[in-house]
C-alpha cells in the first residue's frame, strides 16, 4: 500500500502558540480580507507592547482546543468578526459559529475580547461580532475588553480599529497583574437606576460586578472609576485645532529624570488621547495658559493669557473670574480666543492626566461580596458664560446600561482602602450623618450591621441622620431605610428635609434636636460618630453642632469641646468621609 502524504498542516493553535511563544492569539472572520488584515495588525502590533501575537483562521485550527487556552500564559484570545450579508459568519468562520451555538463548551478562565466589523447602515450591524462577544461570555469566558465596533461607513472603520488596537493593547500589557490603579478590573454594569423620584436632578445607584476578579473590600472603602470624555468636547477640539484626531502618535516624554518614556500608553491617536488620558474638562492652569499663549496670533489674546499667567494682583484677578469663576475649560478657552490654535501635540503634552474619580462603596461586602454599589449625583451646571458643564464622570456612569443592545457595559475600576471603619467591635454604638449622597457608605455600614444581627452578634445602636430637599423627591433609599428602621437594623431613622418647609432643616438641627441621645450614646455608650457628604459646608457645620451638645450637655468651654471631639478623632472615635 501507499503510505499517506504526511499532513504538514498545524491544527493545534495552542500547539503553535507553544512552540514560538505567542501569548496573544488573533482570530479573524473575514470575508473581503479587511477583518484578516486587522488581525494582522493587532497580532503585529502586540510586540510593541512587550507581548507575542498570531493571526489565526478558525477554519485552519481546532476551535474546540479554545477552553485550553489557559495553558498559554497570560494568554488572550482576540476576535475579529465580521459580519456578512443578512447578518451571517463569513464563510471561514461558518463552522465555528456552528460549533459555539451547538456547544457546550466551558470556557472558564479563557480571556477573550471581540471586535466587530460591519456597516451601520445594514440592519444586522456587526450582529456576528456581538454574537460571538455574548456566546463566548455565556460559555464562561471572560471579556477583558469590551466589544469593539468597528463601522466601515467612510473612515470610521479604519479609526475605530485603530482606537480599539491601542486601547487594547495598552490595556491588556497589564491584565496579568492584580487590579490597582495601573490596571483596573473591567466590571460589569448589573444595575443602573434613578434613585430620585422627581426634581430637575439625576441621583442614581449603580452595582458594578467584581465576581471573577479576586478584589475584596469592606464597608467604608471607595471605589475609583476611570472615566472616559465627551467626545462631542473631543470633536469639537479636533475641529477647532483642524487635525485628524485618528493619527496614530507616540508621545515621548522630554523629561529625562522621568522613569516613564510616555506619559500614556503609546502608540496612541489624538482620539485616544484625549478622550481617555487627557483631562480637558476642568480649567487649565496658569503655566497652560503661559505656554499657549505663544500660539495665539492676535496680540491682545496673546497680551490676555500672559497676564493670567502672571502673578501681579490684576492678572491673577483676571484668571481667577475668566477661567475659575467663569467654569472655562480649555475648549471654551479655544473658542473664546479665536486666534489661538495651538498645535495639537503641544497641547497634549501640557494638558493634565485624567483623573479617576473616587466614590464611597454604598454596599457591604458580607452582603454583596461580588458587587460594589455606587451612589453618586449627576454633575450639570450653567457657567456664567452660558455654557453647560457637565461632569465628565457621572454623566458617563448615567449611559452606562447593565445591557446596551446585548453588550455589557463595563466600568475600570479598582478599589481604593480608607480609614472610614465601622467599630470593631459591634456592641460600639454608631452615629452616622450623611445628607444627599453622603448616605453612600451608610447604606454599606447599616448593611453590616444588619448581617452582623443575622449571625446572632450583639450590635449597638445604629442611629442616622440623613438629609435631603423634599422627602417626595429625593428621599434616596428610603424603602430600604425604612425597612431596616422596621427590622430593628437601624435604631433611629433620623432624616431632615431642607425644603419641605419655609424655614431650612438640616441633619445638624436634628442631631441638636435630639442633643440628650447624643450626648449619652457619644459620652456614655461610646459611640463611634461618622460623618459623610459635603466637604464644604456640612461638615464643618456638623462639628460645630456636636460641639454646641458637648458645651450644653457635658458643661464644657467652648475650647474643652473643641479638645473633647478632637480627642473623639484620635481614638477613631469621629471620622468623616467628605468631598467637595
Ligand atoms: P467633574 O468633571 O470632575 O466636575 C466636577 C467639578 O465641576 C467640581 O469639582 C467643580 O469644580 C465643578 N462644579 C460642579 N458643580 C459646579 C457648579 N454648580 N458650579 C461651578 N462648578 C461646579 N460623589 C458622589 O456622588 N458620591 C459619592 O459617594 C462620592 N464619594 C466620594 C469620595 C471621595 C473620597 C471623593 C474624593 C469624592 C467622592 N465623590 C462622590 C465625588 C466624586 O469623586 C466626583 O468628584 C463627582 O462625582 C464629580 O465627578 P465628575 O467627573 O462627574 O465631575
Ligand atoms: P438645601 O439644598 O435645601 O440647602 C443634601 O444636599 C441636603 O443637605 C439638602 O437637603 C441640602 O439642603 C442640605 N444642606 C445644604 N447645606 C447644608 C449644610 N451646611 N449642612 C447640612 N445640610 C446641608
Amino acid at each position: 500500500p501507499i503510505p499517506e502524504p504526511q499532513t504538514t498542516r498545524e491544527t493545534s493553535f495552542i500547539g503553535k502558540m507553544k512552540k514560538t511563544g505567542k501569548n496573544i492569539v488573533v482570530f479573524y472572520g473575514s470575508q473581503t480580507g479587511t477583518a484578516e488584515e486587522f488581525a494582522n495588525r493587532l497580532a503585529k502590533d502586540a510586540h510593541r507592547y512587550g507581548m507575542k501575537g498570531m493571526a489565526a483562521d478558525p477554519e485552519e485550527y481546532d476551535m474546540s482546543e479554545l477552553s485550553r487556552l489557559t495553558e498559554v500564559e497570560n494568554s488572550i484570545a482576540i476576535f475579529c468578526m465580521a459580519t456578512y450579508g443578512e447578518g451571517d459568519p463569513t464563510d471561514n468562520a461558518q463552522d465555528f459559529y456552528d460549533w459555539l451555538q451547538e456547544g457546550d463548551a466551558d470556557f472558564s478562565g479563557v480571556k477573550y475580547t471581540v471586535f466587530a466589523l460591519g456597516n451601520k447602515t445594514y440592519e444586522h450591524y456587526n450582529s456576528m461580532g456581538k454574537y460571538v462577544d455574548k456566546r463566548l461570555a455565556e460559555l464562561g469566558a471572560r471579556r477583558i475588553f469590551d466589544l469593539g465596533m468597528g463601522d466601515d461607513d467612510g473612515n470610521r472603520f479604519v479609526m475605530s480599529g485603530v482606537n480599539f488596537m491601542v486601547y487594547l493593547l495598552s490595556f491588556i500589557v497589564c491584565s496579568h497583574r492584580p487590579f490597582d490603579s495601573k490596571n483596573p478590573f473591567l466590571a460589569a454594569v448589573t444595575v443602573n437606576r434613578k434613585l430620585n423620584k422627581a426634581g430637575d436632578r439625576h441621583l442614581m445607584h449603580l452595582e458594578l460586578d467584581i465576581t471573577g476578579s479576586k478584589i475584596r473590600y469592606e464597608s467604608g472603602d471607595h471605589v475609583a472609576v476611570y472615566p472616559i470624555n465627551d467626545s462631542v468636547i473631543v470633536n469639537r477640539i479636533g475641529d477647532l485645532l483642524g487635525v485628524d484626531l485618528d493619527t496614530v502618535i507616540s508621545l515621548n516624554n522630554l523629561d529625562e529624570e522621568s522613569n516613564k518614556k510616555h506619559p500614556f500608553p503609546c502608540p496612541s491617536t489624538y482620539r485616544t488621547a484625549l478622550t481617555h488620558y487627557l483631562d480637558i474638562t476642568n480649567p487649565p492652569r496658569t503655566n497652560v495658559l503661559y505656554e499657549l499663549a505663544q500660539y495665539a496670533t492676535e496680540p491682545k489674546d496673546q497680551e490676555n493669557m500672559r497676564k493670567m499667567a502672571s502673578s501681579s494682583p490684576e492678572g491673577k484677578a483676571l484668571y481667577q473670574s475668566w477661567v475659575l469663576d467663569s467654569c472655562r475649560n480649555i475648549l471654551a478657552i479655544l473658542e473664546d480666543f479665536p486666534s489661538l490654535r495651538p498645535p495639537i501635540d503641544h497641547l497634549c503634552e501640557l494638558l493634565p492626566r485624567l483623573q479617576a474619580r473616587y466614590y464611597s462603596i454604598a454596599s457591604s461586602s458580607k452582603v454583596h461580596a461580588n458587587s460594589i454599589h455606587i451612589c453618586a449625583v449627576v454633575v450639570e451646571y450653567e457657567t456664567k458664560t452660558g455654557r453647560v458643564n457637565k461632569g465628565v464622570a457621572t454623566n458617563w456612569l448615567k449611559n452606562k446600561m447593565p445591557t446596551d443592545n446585548g453588550h455589557k457595559a463595563t466600568v475600570p475600576m479598582y478599589i481604593r482602602k480608607s480609614q472610614f471603619r465601622l467599630p470593631f467591635k459591634s456592641t460600639n454604638p454608631v452615629i452616622m450623618v450623611g445628607p444627599g449622597t453622603g448616605i453612600a457608605p451608610f447604606m454599606g455600614f447599616v448593611q453590616e450591621r444588619g448581617w452582623l444581627k443575622e449571625q446572632g452578634k450583639d450590635v449597638g445602636d445604629t442611629v442616622l441622620y440623613y438629609g435631603c430637599r423634599y422627602k417626595k423627591e429625593d428621599f434616596l433609599y428610603q424603602e430600604e431605610l425604612e425597612e431596616f428602621e422596621k427590622t430593628g437594623v437601624l435604631t433611629a431613622l433620623n432624616v431632615a428635609f431642607s425644603r419641605d418647609q419655609a424655614e431650612k432643616v438640616y441633619v445638624q438641627h436634628l442631631l441638636k434636636k435630639n442633643k440628650e441621645a447624643v450626648w449619652r450614646l457619644v459620652h456614655s455608650d461610646n459611640a463611634h460618630i461618622y460623618i459623610c457628604g459635603d466637604a464644604r459646608n456640612m461638615a464643618r457645620d456638623v462639628q460645630n453642632a456636636f460641639y454646641e451638645i458637648a458645651e450644653e450637655l457635658g458643661g464644657l468651654s467652648r475650647s474643652q469641646a473643641v479638645d473633647y471631639v478632637k480627642k473623639l478623632m484620635t481614638k477613631g472615635r469621629y471620622s468623616q468621609d467628605v468631598w467637595s
